[in-house]
């Protein structure tokens, strides 16, 4: 008799903490959705940012683009939700009328596979960083991506959705990917 009361007020005091720690779980649960939200919500105003900066009204982009460490003197145009190298944008070097389609990409950095073998880690293999040139007045079409070391000569025209991986002449058009030279123009006739 006196052992089943000492089981039964054992069992009561379990039930009890159990009921306790319930209660503090339904309280804290609020309390914690609300500082993971308050968190959520600071990244998501830092990326609205941040999103803003990357891709700033149309006329503040050049501006952009030099505070970012661009060598240019930022009288050149760019579309819109074009990226750039950032960690390498001194790499980047943009003479006056070039014109910039939406969506381009310019990159000048890739890691060096001379040295590459089977069970490398390519993710440590070194970085090899080289200078983008945009000549005078040329212009880069829509989606294309820039590879690193390449110069694309004064007044070059760059077609819709290329890949340029390697120089492209002056007052010339390139398309595809790889880009080609598809047309060389010609000299002014006096
Ligand atoms: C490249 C471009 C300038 C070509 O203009 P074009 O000198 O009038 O040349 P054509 O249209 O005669 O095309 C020449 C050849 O290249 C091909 N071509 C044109 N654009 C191409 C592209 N983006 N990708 C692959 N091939 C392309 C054509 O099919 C044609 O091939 P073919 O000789 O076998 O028939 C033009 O197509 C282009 O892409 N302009 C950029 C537009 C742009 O980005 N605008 C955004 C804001 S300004």
């Amino acid at each position: 008799m006196e052992q089943n009361h000492e089981t039964f007020k054992v069992m009561e005091k379990e039930k009890r903490e159990h009921l306790k720690s319930n209660i503090l779980i339904k309280m804290l649960l609020p309390i914690y959705r609300y500082v993971a939200g308050l968190k959520q919500r600071r990244k998501y105003r830092l990326m609205t940012k941040q999103m803003r900066m990357i891709d700033p009204a149309e006329s503040k982009r050049p501006k952009y683009w030099k505070k970012c460490g661009v060598d240019t003197t930022g009288n050149f145009k760019v579309g819109y939700g074009v990226y750039f190298d950032a960690g390498n944008a001194n790499h980047i070097h943009i003479e006056d009328g070039v014109w910039i389609a939406s969506q381009c990409l310019f990159l000048c950095h890739r890691r060096v596979l001379d040295n590459y073998t089977v069970g490398d880690d390519y993710n440590s293999l070194p970085y090899k960083i080289e200078d983008i040139h945009l000549r005078r007045g040329c212009c880069i079409g829509m989606r294309s991506v820039v590879m690193p070391g390449v110069t694309i000569g004064e007044g070059a025209i760059i077609g819709v959705g290329s890949l340029v991986t390697k120089d492209i002449p002056p007052y010339s058009v390139a398309v595809g990917q790889p880009a080609k030279v598809v047309k060389v123009f010609p000299n002014q006739s006096k």
